[in-house]
């Protein structure tokens, strides 16, 4: 267990607890401020974020960042972003299950750090590891539930979302129930 947020990234940094190591690029870690009360977790690094580092920097990351910005939210002011795996899935294929179990040490990590109000899953493989194995996402989509002091809630992956747009507006309104939300329980989180 750590309790020095740079220990925990610099070990993290240098990872070898999968077979995802070989084949990185760089290992993404997450962004976002270290006092976030929201926490968004995604599946893993894709081609993009695994050139440069940083989670949902390509054409998913770009409109996952339109839906933060239209309810005041921001990875530079108020927000953290992490993944399933911090290593990227070859090809895009969905982390193995041994992948995520090793690396979500890290990710639990974070959030015991962190110490969020509410966490944001971010499609199938995050919502069905942290809310429920069977969550389902266009069923319970925009639900809260608590679980240990924590809200959480499951929406679209940005990527389905460009795949499949009708489902856009649902989406808003997932970030919409967000706001308000983070408007009941969060202490220090101002909407830009
Ligand atoms: N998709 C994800 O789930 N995470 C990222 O960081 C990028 C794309
Ligand atoms: Fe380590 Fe996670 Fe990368 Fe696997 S995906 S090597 S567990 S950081």
């Amino acid at each position: 267990m750590y309790t020095d947020w740079e220990d925990l990234q610099k070990d993290c940094m240098s990872c070898t607890r999968c077979g995802l190591c070989e084949t990185r690029t760089n290992l993404v870690f997450g962004v976002g401020v270290p006092d976030a009360e929201i926490v968004f977790i995604g599946e893993g690094p894709g081609e993009q974020e695994d050139l440069r580092g940083e989670p949902f920097v390509g054409r998913g990351g770009q409109l996952l960042d339109k839906y933060l910005d239209a309810i005041g939210l921001s990875r530079k002011s108020n927000i953290y972003i992490g993944n399933m795996v911090k290593c990227r899935p070859p090809q895009n294929r969905d982390p193995k299950p041994e992948e995520q179990d090793a690396c979500i040490f890290w990710l639990r990590e974070q959030i015991r750090l962190i110490r969020p109000k509410i966490i944001v899953c971010l499609g199938r493989i995050s919502a069905q590891r942290i809310i429920d194995p069977d969550f389902r996402v266009t069923k319970q989509h925009g639900e809260f539930i608590e679980k240990n002091g924590v809200w959480m809630m499951g929406t679209f992956h940005p990527a389905a979302l460009l795949r499949n747009p009708r489902q856009k507006p649902d989406a808003l309104e997932d970030f919409l129930r967000l706001r308000d939300k983070i408007g009941e329980v969060c202490t220090h989180t101002t909407l830009a």
